[in-house]
C-alpha cells in the first residue's frame, strides 16, 4: 500500500485561527481524504508552533505564563479543526516532550556533522542584524519599507549577539542539484524559479540559536542559548513520525508540505539543507498557495476584519465554508475572500446547484416509488450512454485537478456534471415520463441517481458531511449503504455501481438551508 504523508505549517499560537490558516488546513484535508479514498495509507499532520520571542511577548502582555497561554491558544486551533471536520491523524505541539527530545537529539547530531566541503555543519559566531519579532526572522535593509517591516508595520530591532550558526552557504550546490533533478519539487513552478534565483545569489549562514530568548528549547551543548524558533518548528515534521525510533516504521519523507508563499524559503532552502546535513531523505513536494486579503484588505487584528472559520462554520455549515475556500481562489494565486462572496456561492452553487439537484432527483424517484426490482442486468447494459460518458470525463478532470493541487478545477468538474443533470431533467421533461413512457422514466432516473452517487463520492474529500447525506438518501437500507461505503476507489468510480434492486430513495433533509432562516 503506498503511503502519503502530508503536513500543514504548524501555526503560531499568538494568533487566533483565521480563514488563512483554515485555507491551508482544508486544502491538506481534501488531499488527505482523497488519498484515503484511493486506498493509500495517509498520515496527515498539523499542529502549533509555540516557542520564541513572539509567543512569550504575547503571553507576557496578557500576564500569562507562556505555557498557559500556549495551552489555551493551541486548543483554539484544535477546536477550529474539529469544527471544520479536519481529519488530521496527529496534532503536534512544539512544547510536547516528544518534540523537544527529537529537537535536542537532532541538534546534537547536526553539531557532529560536516558540510559537503568537509567543514563542521555548526559553528559559533557573532551576528548583527535587524530582527522582526512578528516574522521571527532577520530582515535585510532592502526588505524594509520606510524603515519598517512591510508585514508587521514595525521597525525591526537591531540585535547584536553571539549565536550558533548553521553553515547554510556550503549546501548551495547540492541544493540546486536536488531541485534541478526533481528530487525535491517546489510548486508552483514560479516559486521554484524564485527559490533557484535566491540560492544562486548566494546563501548566507543562519543563526540557529538565540541567547536572549528564554522561551525555547535549550541548545543541548550550550544552556545559555535556546534553539531558534524556526529550526525548532521545522523539526516537528520529523518528531511526529518518531524519526529517532528505528524500531518503529515511520513515514518520512513527507510527500507534501503545504503552506502559503510566505514561508517557502524556510521549507525549500533551510529545511532541505538541514535534512541533507542530518542525512535524511528530502520531502518530495513543497507546495505553496497565495495570500488572502479580506474585502481587499490585509487580514489583521487591528483592522478587525479577521474571518473566524468557527463562526462561519456555525453560521453556514462546515461543508459550505470548506467548499467556499476551495472554490473561490485558484490554488497558487493571491485572492480576496468575503462573506458576501461566500453567501453568493452558497446560494448559487450549493443551494440552487447541488442541493436543488439532489432534492429534485430524490423527489422524482420517491414520488413514483422508484424501486425497479424488475429492472435487471440486461437492462442495465443499455443504460448510461451520454450521461455515463460525462461522468467518466468528469472523473478524469477531477483527478488531474486534484493531482495538481487545482482544487477549484476539481470542483468545477463536479459542478459541470450538476449542470448537465439539470439540463438532462429539463430537456427530457422527466417529470412527465411516468405517464408517458415508464421504461424511459426508469432508465433516466437510474442514470440520474447513479450520477448523484458519483457526485457524492467526488465531493467527499471537500464536503464529507454532504457526501454522506446524499448517499444516505440514495441507499436508505443500512446494509446497502454499508456496502457502498466499503467500496474501493475503482469500484466506487465504476459506472453502474448502484444496483437497481438496492436503490431505495428517501428524500432527506435539505442539504443547504436557506440563509435568511439560518441567520436569525
Ligand atoms: N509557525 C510558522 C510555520 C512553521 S512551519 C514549520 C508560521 N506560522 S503562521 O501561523 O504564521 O502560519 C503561516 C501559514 O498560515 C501560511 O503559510 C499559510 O499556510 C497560513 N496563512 C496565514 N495567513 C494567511 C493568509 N492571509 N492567506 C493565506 N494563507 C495564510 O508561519
Amino acid at each position: 500500500m503506498s503511503k502519503f504523508y502530508i503536513t500543514t505549517p504548524i501555526y503560531y499560537v499568538n494568533d487566533q485561527p483565521h480563514i488563512g490558516h483554515a485555507y491551508t488546513t482544508v486544502a491538506a484535508d481534501v488531499l488527505a481524504r482523497y488519498r484515503r479514498l484511493k486506498g493509500e495509507q495517509v498520515f496527515f499532520l498539523t499542529g502549533t508552533d509555540e516557542h520564541g520571542a513572539k509567543i512569550s511577548k504575547s503571553a507576557e502582555s496578557l500576564k500569562k505564563k507562556p505555557l498557559e497561554f500556549c495551552n489555551e491558544n493551541s486548543a483554539k486551533f484544535q477546536l477550529a479543526w474539529d469544527v471544520l471536520n479536519i481529519s488530521n491523524d496527529d496534532f503536534i505541539r512544539t512544547t510536547e516532550m516528544r518534540h523537544q527530545k527529537t529537537v535536542e537529539a537532532l541538534l546534537t547530531r547536526l553539531k557532529d556533522s560536516e558540510t559537503p566541503a568537509g567543514r563542521p555543519a555548526i559553528y559559533e559566531g557573532e551576528y548583527q542584524g535587524l530582527y522582526c519579532v512578528g516574522c521571527e526572522r532577520y530582515l535585510t535593509e532592502k526588505e524594509l519599507i520606510n524603515g519598517k517591516c512591510p508585514d508587521h508595520q514595525k521597525p525591526p530591532e537591531l540585535i547584536k549577539e553571539k549565536n550558533w550558526f548553521f553553515r547554510l552557504s556550503d549546501w548551495q550546490e547540492l541544493l540546486l542539484k536536488k531541485i534541478k533533478s526533481g528530487a525535491i519539487k517546489i510548486l508552483p513552478e514560479t516559486r521554484e524559479h524564485e527559490v533557484v534565483g535566491l540560492i544562486k545569489q548566494g546563501l548566507e549562514d543562519i543563526a540557529i540559536s538565540r541567547p536572549s530568548v528564554k522561551w525555547g528549547i535549550p541548545v543541548p551543548w550550550d544552556q545559555e542559548q535556546t534553539i531558534y524558533v524556526w529550526i525548532d518548528a521545522l523539526i516537528n515534521y520529523l518528531s511526529a513520525v518518531n524519526i529517532l525510533d528505528e524500531s518503529k516504521i515511520n513515514c518520512w519523507p513527507a510527500d507534501v508540505h503545504l503552506m502559503a508563499k510566505d514561508i517557502v524559503k524556510f521549507h525549500a532552502v533551510i529545511w532541505p539543507a538541514l535534512l541533507l546535513a542530518l542525512n535524511f531523505d528530502l520531502p518530495k513536494i513543497i507546495s505553496s498557495h497565495g495570500f488572502f486579503t479580506i474585502d481587499g484588505q490585509k487580514m489583521s487584528k487591528s483592522l478587525g476584519n479577521v474571518l473566524d472559520p468557527v463562526e462561519l462554520s456555525q453560521k453556514y455549515g462546515a461543508d459550505a465554508v470548506r467548499y467556499y475556500l476551495m472554490r473561490e481562489v485558484p490554488y497558487g494565486n493571491d485572492g480576496d475572500v468575503s462573506v458576501q462572496r461566500l453567501e453568493e456561492r452558497y446560494v448559487a452553487e450549493l443551494q440552487k446547484g447541488l442541493g436543488n439537484l439532489v432534492a429534485r432527483v430524490c423527489s422524482l424517484a420517491g414520488k413514483e416509488q422508484f424501486v425497479p426490482l424488475e429492472f435487471q442486468v440486461e437492462h442495465k447494459k443499455k443504460l448510461g450512454s451520454e450521461i455515463q460518458a460525462k461522468v467518466v470525463q468528469s472523473w478524469e478532470k477531477y483527478e488531474i485537478a486534484l493531482d495538481n493541487f487545482a482544487f477549484h478545477e476539481a470542483l468545477v468538474a463536479s459542478w459541470e456534471l450538476i449542470s448537465f443533470c439539470d439540463s438532462y431533467i429539463t430537456k427530457n421533461e422527466i417529470w412527465k415520463l411516468p405517464d408517458l413512457d415508464q421504461e424511459e422514466f426508469v432508465k433516466m432516473m437510474y442514470n440520474l441517481l447513479e450520477t448523484l452517487r458519483h457526485l457524492a463520492w467526488q465531493i467527499n474529500p471537500f464536503m464529507p458531511e454532504t457526501s454522506d447525506k446524499i448517499l444516505k438518501q440514495l441507499l436508505t437500507d443500512p446494509q446497502h449503504l454499508e456496502k457502498e461505503m466499503a467500496k474501493n476507489y475503482s469500484e466506487l468510480k465504476n459506472w453502474g455501481g448502484l444496483h437497481p434492486a438496492e436503490i431505495k430513495v428517501k428524500k432527506g433533509e435539505i442539504l443547504f438551508p436557506s440563509l435568511t432562516i439560518q441567520k436569525i
